[in-house]
Parts: C-alpha cells; sequence; structure tokens
C-alpha cells in the first residue's frame, strides 16, 4: 500500500515528484526516495520516515532531471530504513523501480539471481524486479519489463525506469495505477506525462486519465503514452475525466484532515443520497441497480455483506437493516475470513461488498471469492474507478469526495446512509415495505445532514470533556441492537489514534464475563437510543454502575431516564431507530479526535496503519 510516482516532462521533476508523494503519503510513510536520470546515471536519494525528511534531503541539490520516479513506503517486508527504502536498482546500475504490492515469489528468484551473480542491498520483495529487468535489459526497456513480470508472482503495481532508455514504464497487476498526460495545468510545469498510485497525485497536473487493469502496462515518453498488454499488444482505453477539485484534498483551515471530514459530514450526507430517491412516491431511485433489480430480487435468497474494519461495522448494519426491510437470510463476514473459508455463496446469492478506497486487498480477493461462486456483486465505494468497483457488477458510490485521514469518518457514515437507501430498495421492490413506511423514513434521512450539523455544535463541550480521559488506559464501549456495530466502531476509533485500548461490546453481553473488568479506572461509553432493547441497556448500565463504573451515555434528545444511570450524558437527536446510527456516530468521532489530540498524536498518520490496505 505504497505511494508510486513516475514524471517524464520538459521541466525538472523533482519538486513535481515530492509535491505527488505528498498527496500520497496517507498511502504509507516508512519512507520515501526519489531517482532521477541523467544522460548516464541515476540521481538517487532515500530517507527514512516522512517526506519531509526526504525533501530536506534534497533541498540544496541541485536537481534539473526532467525525468525521474518516486516512492513513499508502508513497509511489508523489510523493516522500515534507508536501505528498504524504494527506489530499488540492480548491481549494475541499469534499472530503476518503485512498488507498490507483493512479490510472493522473491526469495526465489532472489536465489535464481544470486547464482547468476546479482548482489543485493535490501531485505524487500521489490529489489528482485530491477536486478530481473536487468537480466533482459539490452537497450529497449519495455521489451526486459515485459519478459521479466512474466516470472513475477503477486500483486504488484511499478513504475520502471532506466537511463539508457529514458522513458517510463509503468504497470499493472493489482494494486491501482493511473496514467495521464500533464496538461500545462500550473505555472512552471511545462508538458509531459505522468503515471502514480492516486488520482490526488496527478490532479494538479491533468484531469485525463486512463486507469490501467490488471495485465496493462503504459510506456511513457515525454509527448506520448503507448498502453498494452504484457505480451506488447497495442490497447485502445477510454480517457477518464476526473472531476475532483485538488481544493477537496486540502485541510481548508482544520488542524486534521480527519477534523475536516469528520465536519464535512452535513455536506458528504447529502451528496450521498442526493437524487436518490422519490419522496413523493415513496420510492428509492437507485438507477446503478439496475442491472440486478429487473428480477425483483426474486433470484436472490440470500445476502452476504463483507468488508474490512470499519466498513465492516457499516456492514453489521446492513444486516440489521435488510433483515428488517426483506424476508432475505443476512450473513455477515470480514474479507480475510471469507476468503479462506468455504463460505455458501451461488448464483442466489447478493453479495454486498463495502469499501472506501476500492482497493482493500482481502475485500478484493473475498469479492473474487465470490463471483467465482456464481454471487452477484454490488458493491458500496467512494473511489470511483477502483479495482473493486470495476470488477462488481453494480456499483453504489458513497459520493463523499477524497477522504483522507487515515481513520474512516465521513466514508462510514456515506456507508450506512447508503445501506438505508439499499435496504429501503429491497424492502420496496419485493413489496416488504409499504410506500408509506419508506416516505416516513425517506422524510427523516432528508434531515439527516442537518441533524448531523446540531450535532457537531457539541464540539467544543466534547473537546473539553474529552481532556480529562486522555489518561485512561482501557475503554469499553456498549451498544444493542442496530447501535452496537456503533459501539464497536467508537471503540475502533479511539484505539486507532490514541492508542487507548477499547473493547466494543453489546450491552447484554457484559454479564457473561466483561462486568469483571468494571473498575472506577474503566470508563464505559454506552449508546442507549429509545428503541425496543431501551428498557434492558438501562438495566444493563444499573449492573455496571453498581460496580463502580464511570458511565457516559449518548442518548436521545428528551430522555429524562437516561441521567438517573449515567455520570455524563451528550444527547443526539431523536429520529428513528434505523437512522439513529448515523448520529450516535459522530460524538465518538468527535471524542476520540479529541482525546488523541489531547494525547498529542499523530491524528491524520496513526501509527504502524496506512489508509489503502493492498496488501494481505
Ligand atoms: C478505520 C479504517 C479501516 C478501513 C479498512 C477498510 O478507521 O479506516 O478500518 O475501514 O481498512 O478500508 P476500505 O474501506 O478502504 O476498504
Amino acid at each position: 500500500m505504497c505511494g508510486i510516482i513516475g514524471y517524464i516532462g520538459d521541466k525538472p521533476v523533482a519538486p513535481l515528484i515530492i509535491d505527488g508523494l505528498k498527496k500520497m503519503e496517507y498511502r504509507g510513510y516508512d519512507s520515501a526516495g526519489i531517482a532521477l536520470l541523467t544522460e548516464n546515471d541515476f540521481i538517487v536519494h532515500r530517507a527514512q520516515g516522512k517526506i519531509k525528511v526526504l525533501e530536506k534531503l534534497i533541498a540544496d541539490e541541485k536537481l534539473s532531471m526532467t525525468i525521474g520516479v518516486g516512492h513513499t513506503r508502508w513497509a511489508t517486508h523489510g523493516v522500515p530504513s534507508e536501505e528498504n527504502a524504494h527506489p530499488h536498482r540492480d548491481d549494475k546500475n541499469k534499472i530503476v523501480v518503485v512498488q507498490n504490492g507483493i512479490i510472493e515469489n522473491f526469495l526465489e528468484l532472489k536465489d535464481k539471481l544470486r547464482k547468476l551473480g546479482h548482489e543485493f542491498s535490501s531485505q524487500t520483495d521489490t529489489e528482485v524486479i530491477p536486478h530481473l529487468i536487468a537480466e533482459y535489459f539490452e537497450g529497449d526497456l519495455p521489451s526486459a519489463v515485459r519478459k521479466a513480470i512474466r516470472e513475477l508472482k503477486g500483486a504488484f503495481a511499478l513504475v520502471v525506469a532506466s537511463w539508457e532508455d529514458q522513458r517510463l514504464v509503468a504497470v499493472r497487476e493489482g494494486p491501482p495505477m493511473i496514467v495521464g498526460r500533464a496538461e500545462n495545468s500550473r505555472d512552471g510545469i511545462g508538458s509531459g506525462t505522468i503515471a502514480a498510485s492516486d488520482i490526488a497525485a496527478i490532479l494538479e497536473h491533468t484531469r485525463s486519465v486512463y486507469f490501467l487493469d490488471d495485465g496493462e502496462m503504459a510506456v511513457l515518453d515525454e509527448d506520448s503514452i503507448e498502453l498494452t498488454d504484457f505480451d506488447g499488444n497495442a490497447i485502445e482505453k477510454e480517457i477518464t475525466k476526473i472531476t475532483w477539485n485538488p481544493i477537496q484534498a486540502q485541510k481548508d483551515g482544520y488542524q486534521h484532515f480527519m477534523q475536516k471530514e469528520i465536519f464535512q459530514q452535513p455536506e458528504s450526507l447529502r451528496d450521498t443520497i442526493i437524487g436518490r430517491f422519490d419522496l413523493e412516491a415513496g420510492e428509492i431511485i437507485l438507477d446503478e441497480l439496475a442491472p440486478i433489480e429487473k428480477e425483483n430480487y426474486s433470484n436472490f435468497n440470500h445476502v452476504l455483506l463483507t468488508a474490512c474494519g470499519t466498513a465492516w461495522h457499516a456492514c453489521l448494519v446492513g444486516k440489521y437493516l435488510i433483515e428488517k426491510f426483506s424476508d432475505l437470510r443476512v450473513e455477515v463476514d470480514y474479507g480475510s475470513e471469507l476468503r479462506y473459508r468455504d463460505p455458501k455463496i451461488d448464483e442466489r446469492t447478493l453479495f454486498i461488498s463495502i469499501s472506501q478506497s476500492g482497493e482493500t486487498a482481502d475485500t478484493l480477493a473475498a469479492n473474487r471469492t465470490a463471483k467465482e461462486k456464481g454471487g452477484t456483486l454490488v458493491s458500496i465505494c467512494n473511489v470511483v474507478g477502483s479495482t473493486i468497483t470495476r470488477e462488481s457488477d453494480a456499483v453504489i458510490y458513497t459520493r463523499c469526495g477524497p477522504e483522507i485521514g487515515v481513520a474512516s469518518t465521513k466514508a462510514f457514515t456515506a456507508q450506512l446512509a447508503v445501506l438505508v437507501l439499499l435496504a429501503l430498495n429491497i424492502g420496496r421492490v419485493t413489496g416488504k415495505i409499504s410506500k408509506d413506511k419508506c416516505r416516513e423514513i425517506l422524510q427523516e434521512l432528508i434531515e439527516i445532514p442537518q441533524l448531523v450539523r446540531r450535532v457537531l455544535k457539541q464540539d467544543a463541550d466534547l473537546k473539553e470533556f474529552s481532556k480529562h480521559y486522555r489518561d485512561k488506559q482501557d475503554f469499553l464501549y456498549l451498544g444493542r441492537g442496530i447501535n452496537y456495530p456503533i459501539a464497536l466502531e467508537g471503540a475502533l476509533k479511539l484505539k486507532e489514534i490514541s492508542y487507548i485500548h477499547a473493547e466494543g461490546y453489546p450491552a447484554g453481553e457484559m454479564k457473561h464475563g466483561p462486568i469483571a473488568l468494571i473498575s472506577s479506572e474503566m470508563p464505559i461509553m454506552t449508546l442507549v437510543t429509545q428503541n425496543n432493547v431501551y428498557e434492558k441497556t438501562l438495566s444493563n448500565l444499573m449492573e455496571v454502575k453498581a460496580r463502580d463504573g464511570e458511565v457516559i451515555a449518548i442518548a436521545d434528545e428528551g430522555d429524562e431516564r437516561i441521567g438517573e444511570v449515567a455520570d455524563h450524558v451528550f444527547h443526539v437527536p431523536k429520529v428513528s431507530e434505523v437512522l439513529s446510527p448515523i448520529l450516535l456516530t459522530i460524538p465518538l468521532q468527535l471524542f476520540a479526535y479529541h482525546v488523541a489530540v489531547h494525547l498529542g498524536c499523530d491524528v491524520d498518520q496513526p501509527r504502524n496503519l496506512a489508509k489503502s490496505v493492498t496488501v494481505e
């Protein structure tokens, strides 16, 4: 899940590569590096740590070269260090490579290359690639790359360069790879061609791009891009126009991307739902589902939702919603688990896959398993053109704009909103719910962006309140029914950005074990809305209070009774049970964010994490 970039132009490319790497830093930040081509050599600089370390390292260098590649790393093979940082070269200094992915047979290849006299200087899987290409290189880079990649096993995206050839070759076999022609879009950029892992790195130079598919490569010259398959056959591809604004990828005055993204939720939720229903008719309009809706879902008897992390929590909410609005049997599984068991999937399975990035390797593998077994794949995704979307039978985009903060926030609430629409759609199409019921929920859904704005007004209170919890070692998050996955999500947010241990539990499970943990030192964050398990949740909280536990509750506005059991209460507007997860999520995001900031944590780039997990 590294970020890679290559640029070939008519002006010095070093600053453009550094700029592109910064835009992809969320993909990994263990080390960074750059290689520039002269007429008879490479100039390579690499540094452990974030891109600013590399930037400082090259600040006084005179780098006027017009061809180069760059890399920002999330370590998989080999510790974060300068020697393991990309770009990697062969020992004869012919070929330089940046890679995103994993070469599964690298040990075997290393062995073979060693026997041919190659010497290696890193612990990475990537280093075998330049050596292997160098073995085949006779002056024509594309043909050497083609021969070498036939021997690679795994999932990889590469940008390869050779000073002897003076072109770049971009390859995709798994992780994303986008190429485009720079359009003189900013003073000083000039013309040229560019390849990168991510649209964010390219956006400032061009809005017209090619998304390479698996098994495709691009040969980049200063003013041309030649697309071929791995056998060298030319391929025609459609140019995709990107409409994202570069401003969307900046912080807008917020201290962190995560904070900005939390506060964007009124707008992002509006964008997610807009145009997707007819209120008067009490109907959902998801044109995206047309290919699978035609048989009125009668061809399905089973729904299986899959995802990883935060998106998996959305799946759990989705199960609750689809069960409520249909007669379908619904299951949920982690992508990483499903891919290694023998799930019962067939042509009567509606397989729903949720992913912000659309590139998560485990989710992608689970999707492929489902497709192989005959399931119909509907994905709920944020990144247009991502791999998951291109392999799906239908895609419902969450439309919440780029999410840069590593901890997912606005993508999660957008996923919840899409799931409400999808479940209602299934309910309406199968006749399980009436137009009136659908209209009633839609009426509330329209108001959700506004209600989220109201909840966000508690930011200052939550900031002050959260100060008192920065020294805690452990937290328990409790919820029941549809709010249980939100307890899991609240706990995940706290642990991933503040490094405080937090666990989510269904409140009813307390007495079966976790109640033994209760003490005045472990605060309990509870989600208590006035639904069918309200009374039962209050009883669970009484049991906690009786054991000296400190209870913080997020409850409905107007709920007077909660004050009798909870030590602190934050309120959210009272809405239908199916919409409560969206509102309850907001105070939990703010709480986790402020605790992490009070602790001085790197909120946007928490340790050991990366935004897009494109490896197993
Ligand atoms: C947590 C978080 C991760 C992701 C997970 C799946 O805040 O962001 O748990 O939700 O890695 O990523 P996507 O949604 O891109 O498939």
